[in-house]
This record gives C-alpha cells, sequence and structure tokens, in this order.
C-alpha cells in the first residue's frame, strides 16, 4: 500500500517487515541457541558511565540507519552486550529466560496493538485475558475460588499495589460502613495499616507510600530461621494495633519471598486472617508457579484462604516481562481498588458488562495484550509442561544447596524452599563489615568478569550470595563451577586487597 509520502509508505511496508521479520527470526534463533549452549559471556560488563557516552549520539532528523544497518546493530552490539538471559551460568535476579514462542506471541501483541481499556478496543485481547485469569484462579482453588477473577498488570509491583487498594477500601469500608476513602481521601481515617513479613518485597510498602499512608504504616513482622513469617509475631502486632485503635488493611504474606524464596505458613495465617476478619494477601509474585507442580504444589497448602494473590507470569511460568495477575476470591472486589468514572470510556454499562472493560480493575488504561503468551503456553505445553520447568528449578536449588554444604568454605542460608539459593564464603574474618566486603567484592569480581551472573542479598546484617536458579540449562557443572570460582575470586580479591 503506497502513501502519498514515501517515508510513510517505507515505514508500514509490509514487505520490508516480512523480509527483516524472517531475518531477525533468524539472528535470535542463533543468538538463543548460543546463549542457551553457554557460548558467550553471561554479561560483558562496561562502567555504566562509559557505556552510557558511547550510546550518546545526536537525534536523528533524517534516517541515520537503514533496515540492514539495524540488524547488524542488533547482532554486533545490543543483543552480544545484554545480559544473556538464556545462559545456563545466569543465575541472577528473578526474571525467566522467557519461552521463545511467548516471544513470538509478544510480536503479535506489539503489532496488533489492542489497547485493552475497554472491550472494543481489544476484543479477543479481553477473553484472552479473562481466559487466563479463570485457570490461575482455578489453579489457586477450583472450588472455593469459583467466584474468583482479576486482571493482568504490567509486573507485580503494580498489581500488589492494586491488591492493597482493594484491601483498603473494603477493609475501612468494613470498619465504617458510611466512609468511601477512594472519594474522601484518607484524612478522616483512623491510621491504616499493613501487617507484612518483614522480607515483603518493597513494592509492599511503595504502595504504602503510594497510597499516602506513610511507608511506617507497614509493619513488620518477622520471620523465623527458615524466612517465614512467624505466626505469633503476627498475632502481637495484630493485639498491639488493636489496643492502639488502628485499623489493619491487610495481612501480606509471601509466597516465594524475594530474599530466600521462603513460603510463610499460608495456612496458619490464612485461618487467623479469617479468625479476625482480616484481608488476606498473598504475594506469590515468585512462587505461586509451584501451584503447576504435582509435587510442590502441597507447599502453598492455605493460599486458596487468601482474599487476594499476586502472581507474576514472567518469572516461573517463564514468559516475557511483564505480565502479573492481580486475582480476587470474590471477582467483585476487583472493582474496589479504582471505583472512579470516565465516562468517555464507560459509557454507564450494566455491571455485567462492565466485567469487559477491564481498565476499570487496573491502574492502566491502555495495557499490552498480556494474556496471549500465557494462553498461547499453557495450550501449548499444558499444566504439565509448565509444571516441569517449576520441578526443574526446584530440584537445581536442591542439589545446588547440597553442594554448598558439602564443602568447607561455603556456609549455606538455608535449605531452599523453591529455587533462590544464599550462601557465603567462610573465612576468619576479623569482623561482620569485613565479612560482608568480601562477598561483595568477590561477587563483584566474577559478574565482571562475565564468567557468571548472580546477585546478593544483605539479612539482618549479614551479606550473602544468592542465586535464583531458572535456567532449565544450568548444569551440575555449571553449579560445581560457580562454587570454584567464588573460592579463587576470594583468593583473588584478598591478593588485591594486601
Ligand atoms: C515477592 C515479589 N513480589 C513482587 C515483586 C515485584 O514484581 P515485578 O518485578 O514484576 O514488579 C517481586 C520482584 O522480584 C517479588 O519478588
Amino acid at each position: 500500500m503506497k502513501h502519498h509520502n514515501p517515508i510513510i509508505t517505507e515505514m508500514f511496508d509490509a514487505k520490508q517487515f516480512a523480509k527483516m521479520g524472517h531475518q531477525l527470526i533468524d539472528l535470535l534463533a542463533a543468538h538463543l541457541d548460543a546463549n542457551i549452549a553457554g557460548k558467550s559471556k553471561v554479561l560483558h560488563w562496561k562502567i555504566p558511565s562509559v557505556e552510557d557516552s558511547n550510546w550518546n549520539v545526536p537525534l536523528p532528523q533524517t534516517s541515520s540507519i537503514n533496515p540492514k544497518g539495524l540488524l547488524e546493530k542488533l547482532s554486533q552490539e545490543i543483543l552480544p552486550n545484554n545480559l544473556a538471559i538464556h545462559h545456563p551460568k545466569n543465575m541472577g535476579h528473578q526474571v525467566a529466560c522467557p519461552l521463545p514462542m511467548a516471544a513470538l506471541c509478544d510480536l503479535v501483541a506489539s503489532l496488533t496493538n489492542q489497547a485493552m481499556a475497554v472491550y472494543e478496543a481489544g476484543p479477543i485481547a479481553t477473553m484472552l485475558e479473562r481466559q487466563v485469569v479463570r485457570w490461575l484462579c482455578a489453579l489457586i482453588n477450583e472450588t472455593t475460588w469459583h467466584n474468583a477473577g482479576g486482571v493482568l498488570t504490567s509486573g507485580g509491583a503494580q498489581a500488589n499495589l492494586t491488591a492493597l487498594l482493594v484491601a483498603r477500601q473494603v477493609s475501612t469500608s468494613k470498619a465504617n460502613p458510611s466512609s468511601n476513602l477512594w472519594k474522601d481521601g484518607i484524612a478522616q481515617q483512623s491510621a491504616l495499616r499493613i501487617l507484612a513479613s518483614e522480607h515483603a518485597h518493597y513494592s509492599v510498602s511503595r504502595a504504602a507510600g503510594l497510597m499516602g499512608l506513610g511507608t511506617d504504616s507497614v509493619i513488620k513482622i518477622a520471620t523465623d530461621q527458615r524466612g517465614k513469617l512467624d505466626v505469633n509475631a503476627l498475632k502481637t502486632a495484630h493485639q498491639t494495633c488493636l489496643e492502639n485503635k488502628e485499623t489493619i488493611i491487610a495481612v501480606v504474606a509471601n509466597a516465594g519471598c524475594t530474599p530466600t524464596g521462603s513460603i510463610d505458613p499460608l495456612q496458619a495465617i490464612g485461618e487467623y486472617c479469617q479468625g479476625h476478619n482480616l484481608w488476606f494477601h498473598v504475594d506469590g509474585a515468585h512462587g505461586a508457579s509451584a501451584l503447576l507442580s504435582g509435587i510442590h504444589r502441597e507447599k502453598l497448602s492455605g493460599i486458596a484462604l487468601a482474599d487476594s494473590v499476586v502472581w507474576d507470569g514472567h518469572k516461573l511460568m517463564y514468559m516475557p516481562a511483564a505480565v502479573s495477575a492481580v486475582l480476587f476470591k470474590n471477582e467483585q472486589h476487583s472493582y474496589a481498588a479504582f471505583s472512579q468514572d470516565a465516562s468517555y470510556l464507560f459509557q454507564g454499562n450494566s455491571h455485567e458488562d462492565e466485567a469487559f472493560n477491564l481498565s476499570y480493575r487496573t491502574l492502566e488504561c491502555t495495557k499490552r495484550m498480556m494474556a496471549l503468551k500465557l494462553w498461547a503456553a499453557f495450550s501449548l505445553y499444558g499444566t504439565a509442561g509448565m509444571g516441569a520447568l517449576v520441578d526443574e528449578a526446584f530440584a537445581k536449588a536442591k542439589t545446588f544447596a547440597e553442594k554448598i554444604q558439602a564443602q568447607s568454605h561455603f556456609e549455606l542460608l538455608m535449605k531452599p524452599e523453591t529455587n533462590i539459593v544464599c550462601f557465603r564464603y567462610l573465612h576468619a574474618y576479623s569482623n561482620q563489615a569485613q565479612a560482608n566486603k568480601h562477598q561483595n567484592d568477590i561477587r563483584q569480581h566474577i559478574i565482571q568478569s562475565g564468567a557468571f551472573h548472580f546477585t546478593q542479598v544483605d539479612l539482618h546484617g549479614v551479606t550473602w550470595l544468592r542465586t535464583t536458579l531458572m535456567n532449565p540449562f544450568t548444569t551440575e557443572q555449571d553449579l560445581e563451577e560457580l562454587l570454584a570460582r567464588v573460592a579463587l575470586a576470594a583468593q583473588a580479591v584478598f591478593s588485591m586487597a594486601k
């Protein structure tokens, strides 16, 4: 199709798209293959300010690159210098090495750009989302979650915010039925509190800040040796809030906390919340995917007692970012987060029709067709295939923990419950600060070499090296090599310090 302006013709040229698309897919397939085979470095470390100056060029006024040049730029500069996410020695963040078929679905989502705020701006995108949400709710519990529902959001942080907005609206109107906090604001409210595990993701405190409650409104509940929320500490904190006449808007438990992957005692917390009429939110961004595994599902026993659950697709469901679900046991609650009108969008529809206009229930107005990739993955591989990925990741973490325990110069933080393993190098350090600095230096030494990528975490003043084992192609040999590298780096760092 020709436009009178040649540049516009070129921009929308379907033939060019097909030609370049084929080449791009070939390029990406080779990149994927090489990554999985571990052929390159995991990370080509460069000092950020140096890299920044390399990418600081004047804004092009006219074409500065042709399609072939764009492919070259991708293959020579962009792809090799990104973090190699499918590399077996990439063990850093809780970010999936995405399923290639899901990545293809994201291309469809990009080109078709279904805005999704209202049904007519993405009819099938809406249906796919409703289907995926129903599947996820059924995985939580087919019986007690049969009236459940929710939406997909761009990330777990936003999903936590959405759930806590609902919790606030529901809990405050329970405490004072004539109040409408969404409309009136928080000024008239008594002190509102969130009781959350000390290991809650920072998005929980951030949500409190965003909601105008102040981050101090989040009361951190201690965890035990295995990183699990201490139910007695929760009860004590609850009692103190009651004595202070504070309104609790939610109890937040982790199903796979960020630092260690530990799963809180969901059954006990859920029963306590039910008994005391408290909103129970489970942040399962990381670990809710254990529901897909016949072996590990039991670890989440009690999750169905939750009023709301957050579950990330781009973690253990191996989706490209971002796709998260915020799910409510009672679907009607999902309308409580954003009780606001936008007449140009929602034209006095009946409540039933509103169910198809998703932006009633999410912060986003325009959002991506996020469900396609999840729908495709479940359709292609079933829960059996998706669960196999979880089994593989959790088994690898167990193996790695055993290897760490078998070596005297390493300390394992705890037996992993999911796929996060924390450990540290042991030495006769003169104090904790020195021990912590050494772990940090070891990690910097290794990640800057490009041999492995992993993270670190500070817990109660102690720094731990932290691996998240996501990649099904990571071998036992890779895990042994990491420990050997850490030991070598420890010596190298010592000699550099001398
Ligand atoms: C437990 C937990 N909740 C929430 C989040 C935030 O999720 P996202 O990065 O998808 O916004 C994370 C991220 O790692 C997490 O570990």
